[in-house]
C-alpha cells in the first residue's frame, strides 16, 4: 500500500494522467492533479479535511466528488475510482472510447 498516512497526499502518473491520491478519514480518493481554474498542480496545495486548496489562487475542491467549493475556481476537477488490491491502492482512469487503464500506488 502506498505509504500514505491520514491527511496526506501523493502525486503520480497513471496512463498519461497526473493523479493525486489522498487519504482522508481512512478512505482513499484520487483526482486529476490539475486545478480547473488555471491548470496549477494541486499536489503542491494544502489538504484540510475533505478539501484540497489550490496553492495558486486558493480555489478549493471536495476530494470525494471533485466539486468546486471555493472561488476563483468554478468548475469541478476529475475524480477517479479507487480500489484496494493486494495491499495496493489501484486508481482507474476512465476515458471515453478507451479501456480502463489502472495504476497502483
Ligand atoms: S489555479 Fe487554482 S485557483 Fe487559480
Amino acid at each position: 500500500m502506498a505509504d500514505l498516512g491520514e491527511g496526506e497526499m501523493i502525486a503520480g502518473r497513471v496512463a498519461g494522467t497526473d493523479v493525486l491520491l489522498c487519504q482522508v478519514e481512512g478512505r482513499f480518493y484520487a483526482m486529476e492533479d490539475l486545478c480547473s481554474h488555471a491548470r496549477q498542480k494541486l499536489s503542491t496545495g494544502r489538504l484540510r479535511g475533505h478539501e484540497i486548496q489550490c496553492p495558486l489562487h486558493g480555489g478549493r475542491f471536495d476530494v470525494r466528488t471533485g466539486a468546486c467549493t471555493a472561488s476563483p475556481a468554478s468548475l469541478p476537477i476529475k475524480t477517479f475510482p479507487v480500489t484496494l488490491e493486494g495491499g495496493k491502492v489501484c486508481v482507474t482512469i476512465l476515458e471515453r472510447g478507451s479501456g480502463a487503464p489502472t495504476g497502483l500506488f
